[in-house]
């Protein structure tokens, strides 16, 4: 009791609500359950506290959790506020919980046992969206599609190859986050406020009992360290950057008319009755915001803070968790919205060779039969010119002449040559490791899919 009175004594006066985190620690009620558990039973197990004393406390923790954060006492903090209910059932005895420990290395070990849910609900999220993107993609090797520089016509490609430039970047998205993941998987707990304690608690216990693989060390840097925060945070904004891209040409292949969004994913307008909007995409492009906004939001909250702990810190999480639900979120969305869209497969067809987009593969067939690159790259842009776009074989014919000093036909095969001048032929021809010819994609399917298999 006589603790809960000192507590009121520094209540924070005008600026208790501004100083409580108790309804965003809701967040991290289950968390500091947990943490608490582990803390009470590693105390008994020590005999620091007797095993009565943690049988009482460990009772009263599931009243507590049973009732929900919703019927904690007013405080602080979900920590002062739990701590408060226990003592509450148990009398002064429960204040035994917080022996050999501070409010500062138990927020950092519940951050963390909640962090890493969410990394790898985000990642399991991830992983699902990777397969889904996999499975369109063996469903389009062979559609064709127009392919974009500088957004403009580029060179032929297909859908299977363009939804698998996605997946694979998730790949390493993923990879972020599991690496992230490893090292907010240490457990701080034991390093009381930051120096250490006289007590003699077994720091492995409880990073064992809850699942930590090891330990934050040294005790200042345990309570003091959020790099696992801008890290999960940071893995997060990459995330969301690339869903950003995808979600980005998702609204422009939808205003190209190469795509139709599934009518779920898709809004209309309030007025303009024959409207139908990409808005899930244009949101997936706005949540990101939210997730980089959240990283740039973090340092400056991190940046300059002296050692040990300082209350700052208290403003910094709600940044990584924030992160985390927009981006995976925003995956489910990004991914859902274009597997489910449909391929306009003769619109994508006609855009395909747009542009003279064939032309690179005139110039590789050129130089694949012995004409130097950059005079094949000459005599393609001249017969462009004379033809005012896709030139024909005979304009390519009559330009070789002139250029080459020779007839076309005397340098390459006229029915290759039709063939690269056809967007699938074009794609065909390009079955170098990595690129679109349809059996190329086909096995890079093959290995991707094996790479998810071994998440
Ligand atoms: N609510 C605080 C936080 O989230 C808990 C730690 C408070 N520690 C302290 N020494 N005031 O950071």
């Amino acid at each position: 009791a006589e603790s809960v009175v000192r507590r009121d004594r520094f209540s924070g006066g005008p600026a208790r609500e501004f100083l409580s985190s108790l309804s965003a620690d809701e967040r991290i009620f289950a968390a500091d359950l947990a943490v608490d558990r582990a803390h009470v039973v590693m105390l008994a197990e020590e005999e620091i506290i007797t095993a009565e004393d943690a049988g009482a406390i460990l009772d009263a923790l599931v009243e507590i959790e049973r009732a929900g954060h919703g019927a904690l006492p007013d405080a602080e903090d979900v920590h002062e506020a739990i701590e408060t209910a226990v003592i509450g059932r148990v009398g002064p005895t429960g204040g035994r919980m917080h022996t050999a420990r501070s409010r500062n290395d138990e927020v950092a070990a519940c951050l963390r046992y909640r962090l890493r849910e969410d990394v790898l609900g985000a990642v399991e999220t991830v992983v699902g969206a990777r397969a889904a993107l996999l499975e369109a993609a063996a469903a389009h090797t062979e559609t064709v599609m127009p392919g974009y520089t500088h957004l403009q016509p580029a060179q032929p490609t297909t859908v299977a190859h363009w939804l698998s430039s996605y997946e694979e970047a998730l790949a390493r998205d993923t990879e972020r986050l599991l690496d992230a993941y490893a090292r907010l998987n240490r457990s701080p707990l034991g390093a009381a406020a930051f120096a250490g304690t006289p007590f003699d608690v077994d720091r492995e216990r409880t990073a064992e009992l809850l699942g930590f693989n090891g330990l934050v060390e040294n005790a200042t840097d345990a309570v003091s360290a959020r790099d696992f925060l801008v890290e999960t945070t940071a893995a997060a904004a990459g995330l969301g950057t690339t869903l950003s891209g995808l979600a980005e040409d998702g609204v422009l292949f939808a205003n190209k008319g190469y795509l139709t969004l599934a009518d779920e994913y898709a809004s209309t307008s309030s007025i303009m009755p024959q409207k139908k909007n990409p808005d899930t995409l244009e949101l997936v492009r706005g949540r990101v915001g939210d997730a980089t906004a959240g990283l740039d939001g973090l340092l400056t909250t991190l940046k300059g803070l002296p050692r040990a702990y300082n209350r700052d810190l208290q403003r910094a999480s709600s940044h990584a968790f924030e992160a985390i639900d927009s981006v995976t979120e925003a995956t489910e969305v990004a991914v859902g919205a274009l597997t489910t869209a449909e391929w306009e497969t003769d619109a994508l067809e006609s855009a395909a060779g747009g542009g003279f987009s064939t032309a690179t593969g005139v110039a590789d067939l050129l130089a694949q039969a012995g004409v130097p690159f950059r005079t094949a790259h000459e005599l393609v842009a001249e017969a462009a010119e004379r033809a005012e776009g896709t030139p024909s074989v005979e304009t390519l014919d009559t330009t070789a002449e002139s250029v080459l000093d020779e007839p076309l036909s005397a340098v390459v095969d006229v029915n290759a040559l039709e063939r690269v001048l056809d967007p699938a032929g074009s794609v065909a021809s390009r079955d170098s490791r990595g690129g679109p010819a349809p059996e190329t994609v086909g096995d890079h399917l093959d290995r991707a899919q094996d790479t998810l298999d071994n998440h």
